[in-house]
């Protein structure tokens, strides 16, 4: 038997560190209170994160990391955990930088902010279709589960070379303008990036945790449908092999 907890829905005002932790995976729950050298891989987004660009960058570092764990096992069950906690991790960064950091570039930077968004939403649209693809597989098929995460890293990698060079940069340079331009001065509390970089984290934990590329890319498309998606993605999640746990996977492919 296991515990469960609600999953959604704190009031406003509960902590950060609350409002993370209820979309997180069930054992990552344990996992994350517990401070063992293996709970470093659970560590969440934004909590920490000082800058939006620290933020996104540690989401592709944690990324490449549980990438890194599949391709180099052979190990179907630590395959499927990662490949659990790969597809969770990456739904949940793509559809945040869909509703805050991708209006930011349309907001900020006029006509070149529309078109970084544009370029980026075709990508993440790109990668969303072969999560899919990818989440609906098991390790066991072999001739499939590896070469599809190969297929969709040639994309995500790509996509994140470019958010990494050219669009965070941007951003931060926009930002600090604002920063500049702001009545009141330098030096007043919370920087805009760093306020970004807490909504960032904060969405994380209410979006859906699987892919569902139907919902679109427009983040009020986004919020219309693919959140219809996040209660059912976020209980699903209880019954999934995650990293670290022995509680049998739901055979769930939805
Ligand atoms: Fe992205
Ligand atoms: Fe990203």
């Amino acid at each position: 038997m296991f515990r469960t907890r609600p999953l959604v829905s704190l009031p406003l005002g509960a902590s950060f560190r609350h409002q993370l932790n209820v979309a997180l995976p069930f054992r990552q729950l344990a996992a994350a209170s517990v401070p063992t050298t293996t709970s470093r891989l659970y560590a969440t987004t934004g909590a920490s994160a000082t800058t939006i660009s620290e933020a996104i960058k540690k989401d592709h570092s944690e990324l490449t990391s549980y990438y890194n764990e599949i391709i180099n096992s052979n190990d179907h069950d630590h395959q499927e955990r990662f490949g659990n906690q790969f597809t969770w991790e990456l739904a949940r960064h793509s559809v945040a930088e869909e509703l805050i950091v991708y209006p930011a570039f349309e907001s900020h930077m006029g006509k070149e902010g529309h078109m970084m968004a544009e370029d980026d939403r075709k990508a993440h649209h790109r990668v969303k279709e072969l999560l899919k693809e990818f989440q609906n597989l098991k390790p066991k098929q072999e001739d499939q589960y590896v070469p599809k995460l190969k297929e969709l890293w040639q994309e995500l990698a790509a996509h994140i070379e470019d958010e990494e060079a050219n669009d965070l940069p941007k951003l931060e340079a926009a930002l600090q303008k604002i920063e500049q331009q702001r009545e009141g001065g330098m030096g007043q509390g919370i920087s805009a990036s760093e306020s970004m970089a807490k909504k960032f984290g904060l969405t994380k934990a209410f979006v859906p945790s699987r892919s569902h590329p139907s919902a679109g890319e427009n983040p009020y498309f986004e919020s219309a449908m693919g959140m219809l998606a996040a209660p059912i993605d976020h209980i699903a999640d209880i019954f999934r092999k995650f990293p670290d746990n022995t509680i049998s996977p739901n055979p769930s492919t939805k």
